[in-house]
């Protein structure tokens, strides 16, 4: 291998401004993290790096529009936990993330916050299982569609406690939550990286975090086993990801940029304020990712199947 047999289009990469396509609503949890990350990469590329967000169906579109787009390096993907649940949500998912991607790394993990509006009865997790229970046919539950992370939290409370609420919806949980502030809906699970500053600011109530041990950002929110749901856990991981094609001189580039971007003291800080762990450099590579992934199509796969929770 020579830098002869490489394209003079690899090696000059970036000569224009590299996309980052999320596949939420501007403003949401995954918005937050690729815009820190792609401010980082920015300073490592030399170039723009812009931020495109292509929400719906539960960031699917998002994923389809970067695993069907050149595959050059000029257009990558931030998505989460959804890429490894979307094969058995989705019985015609219109990609293979096992085939149709290269993978640049794995970036953070984030835990959930189960929150209700601000004039919500429930003042702990025991009042809010038992007014779910009583009022069934009129609790909202918002989401941010099937492959959310937002709904594979709900999916899972609702099996917890053993009570179906109404689901509401959204393009992504940035408009959820601010209905959430408004008192349009009842309830929402959403990631750290979003509720921290609605929580601080007492715009909405955290009832219990999807995590093992409570967070220092968020000091007085309770663990679901704390509040009375033992096993109610979720981390939300996150990674980048390129087409399927990409030449590997370019997929480098986009490597050592979002390692840089993720060894910045800026995004150290704030994700840590968010509540958000940051993968330790070893996994933030294309092999970690690609075997995390699998592993994750692995694990969730059956429990949805299980749950027998689709599209057609
Ligand atoms: C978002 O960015 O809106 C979220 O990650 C949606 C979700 O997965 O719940």
């Amino acid at each position: 291998f020579t830098l002869a047999t490489v394209p003079a289009s690899a090696q000059q990469f970036p000569s224009r401004p590299v996309t980052v396509v999320v596949p939420f609503a501007a403003g949401g949890p995954t918005d937050t993290v690729a815009r820190s990350v792609a401010a980082g990469m920015e300073k490592a590329l030399g170039q723009s790096v812009i931020v495109e967000n292509k929400p719906g169906a539960g960031g699917t579109l998002g994923a389809d529009n970067v695993a069907k787009a050149a595959p050059d390096g000029y257009r990558v993907l931030v998505w989460h936990i959804g890429m490894s649940t979307s094969p058995a949500l989705y019985r015609r998912l219109s990609f293979d993330p096992l085939k149709d991607f290269e993978y640049v790394g794995l970036i953070n993990d984030v835990p959930m916050t189960l929150l209700v509006r601000p004039s919500h009865p429930s003042k702990n997790l025991a009042e809010l299982v038992t007014w779910a229970k009583a009022n069934t046919d009129k609790a909202t539950l918002a989401n941010a569609g099937l492959g959310a992370a937002s709904h594979l939290c709900g999916l899972m409370f609702q099996q917890a406690i053993g009570t179906q609420l109404v689901t509401v919806p959204y393009k992504g949980t940035a408009p959820a939550l601010a209905d959430l502030m408004g008192n349009q809906v009842d309830v929402l699970c959403d990631q750290t990286t979003n509720t921290t500053p609605q929580i601080k600011g007492g715009r909405v109530r955290a009832l219990a975090l999807t995590a093992p041990s409570r967070l220092a950002s968020l000091p007085d929110v309770p663990t679901a086993a704390e509040a009375g749901l033992k096993g109610f856990e979720l981390g939300i991981w996150h990674g980048m990801y390129a087409p399927k094609g990409t030449p590997k001189p370019v997929l480098d580039k986009l490597v050592s940029a979002m390692q840089a971007a993720l060894a910045s003291p800026e995004v150290k800080n704030r994700f840590a304020e968010l509540g958000s762990v940051i993968y330790p450099v070893a996994q933030q590579t294309p092999e970690a990712l690609q075997k995390h992934l699998k592993a994750e199509i692995d694990k969730w796969g059956p429990v949805i199947r299980k749950a027998g929770v689709y599209a057609d």
